[in-house]
């Protein structure tokens, strides 16, 4: 089994851990103590569970459990293990299984037999979801911060392209003249939704474990709501069974991960297309892209492209989870072990997006000739004209009905809409045609109509954008 933690020491000549196996009379095999532990990922919650140790001992003491010098001697220890890992020498072992007994037991080393009352009314079962939902509220508090610097970012390029002409696609055909800007809002809507769900994530997140003890709680009578205060817990686990087993949390975590990539990934689709020579919408900053190593003249958008290929697995790992829990019976089971490493992967993949778009989208440069010339070609102002005629009193149907004649006459002779004489508008079933169509017909009065809440119009993309700012 690969270990790619070389700081992890190999397991102990004596065999496993004395200290759990009172009840064994024999050592714990080799390959199961290394199939078993979790160390090699778990290390990476130590400042969760020294900062959930330190909130227990604290405890204990106020129930005298501890007296004020041993509280005292447990806080100096575990500061100078939190030193220790931090400096790069704490020594991880493998036959201590996993971060919870790599602390207890340098502590016990630390500071002698007072170590050893650390435990006390206390399981791994309800520490190590402390340390877990101590670990998703940070990183939510972190991926928020990213997520409002995204936003800002998404809403001054909005700013810039509030009058740019571009067409808008159905079925990737264009459609409509709008607004970039009004495009990029659109996804400022879904990645202000994304934070949102982040946020009230958050409030299930953080709920105290801590005094579940095993599954059962503890005869000791743990004040829970103290060490909910001390680690900034909004309340605490309600039953103790569900403390220890539950792991919603996490899948409510990783699903708004994977629904933020998920539109991250959409987002980054277009970018793909849009910079491509058959689109030249955009033009990307050449920092953001690669070459390719046998074509010179490559420049390949591999940044979006990634961020749309990660979401694969971000959208894998909550299955991983999902499927983990379905068939679990109350209440913990070492199963619960594998939530670690989707769950940081995903924390990990959804911050280095953010984070590649943050960089990325402040320097996106928007070709206007070629969005205008592209908005041009199409009949993009068809439906305009269809408003123009049920301004003049024709039902929306036979507007319908006129314009796809005039369509069809322009696009066989390869012509744009405006080029067509009023009579060649008209058709054979309409009359209500007159020079004021041409107007009409221009891009910028056609966006220049969707003057309303949530429309394209220039005047509303800057109205939009400044209650967006309002609310990053
Ligand atoms: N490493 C374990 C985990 O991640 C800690 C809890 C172990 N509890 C137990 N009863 N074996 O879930």
């Amino acid at each position: 089994m690969d270990n790619p933690n070389s700081t992890i020491a190999p397991q102990s000549p004596h065999g496993a851990e004395g200290s759990l196996r009172g009840r064994f009379s024999e050592a714990t095999d080799e390959f199961v103590q290394v199939f078993t532990a979790s160390v090699s990922f778990d290390q990476r919650l130590y400042k969760e569970d020294i900062a959930g140790s330190k909130a227990h001992a604290t405890m204990l003491q106020s129930i005298s459990v501890l007296d004020s010098d041993e509280l005292n001697q447990i806080l100096q220890g575990l500061q100078t293990i939190q030193d220790e890992i931090e400096g790069g020498v704490f020594q991880w072992r493998v036959d201590l299984e996993d971060v919870h007994m790599n602390i207890e037991h340098r502590l016990i080393e630390l500071i002698g037999d007072t170590g050893k009352k650390l435990h006390t009314g206390r399981s791994r079962n309800d520490q190590v979801a402390t340390d877990i939902r101590l670990h998703v509220r940070a990183a939510i508090d972190q991926l928020i911060s990213q997520q409002s610097q995204l936003l800002g970012a998404l809403a001054d390029l909005a700013e810039t392209n509030a009058d740019t002409i571009m067409p808008g696609f159905t079925h990737l055909q264009a459609a409509q003249p709008i607004t970039f800007g009004h495009h990029l809002m659109a996804w400022f809507e879904m990645l202000r939704r994304d934070r949102e769900r982040l946020l009230d994530c958050r409030k299930r997140v953080n709920q105290l474990p801590l005094g579940a003890a095993a599954l059962a709680g503890t005869p000791y009578l743990p004040n829970r709501p103290m060490v909910a205060e001390l680690l900034g817990f909004e309340g605490v686990c309600e039953n103790s069974l569900d403390a220890v087993s539950d792991r919603d949390f996490a899948i409510e975590f990783c699903a708004a991960a994977a629904l933020s990539l998920t539109h991250m990934s959409r987002w980054c689709e277009e970018m793909v297309l849009w910079s491509s020579q058959q689109f030249n919408f955009i033009t990307l900053p050449d920092r953001f892209c690669t070459g390719s190593s046998i074509m010179p003249q490559k420049k390949n958008p591999d940044v979006p492209e990634l961020i749309r290929g990660k979401t694969g697995r971000v959208n894998g790992h909550l299955i991983s989870l999902l499927t983990l829990m379905k068939s679990q019976p109350l209440a913990y089971n070492k199963d619960n072990q594998e939530d670690k490493e989707p769950l940081f992967d995903v924390i990990d993949t959804l911050s280095d997006c953010l984070t590649a778009l943050i960089g990325l989208v402040p320097n996106i440069q928007a070709n206007k000739d070629v969005m205008l010339a592209a908005t041009d070609q199409g009949f993009t102002t068809a439906t305009d004209l269809a408003d123009y005629l049920v301004r003049k009193g024709m039902p929306f149907r036979d507007a319908h009905d006129v314009v796809g004649r005039a369509v069809q006459l322009a696009a066989s002779q390869n012509r744009p809409l405006e080029d067509l004489s009023i009579e060649e508008l008209n058709g054979p079933n309409s009359n209500v045609i007159e020079e004021d169509v041409y107007q009409i017909l221009t891009l910028q009065g056609s966006v220049g109509t969707r003057d309303h809440l949530g429309g394209t119009a220039p005047n509303q993309v800057r109205q939009a954008i400044q209650r967006a700012r309002a609310m990053i």
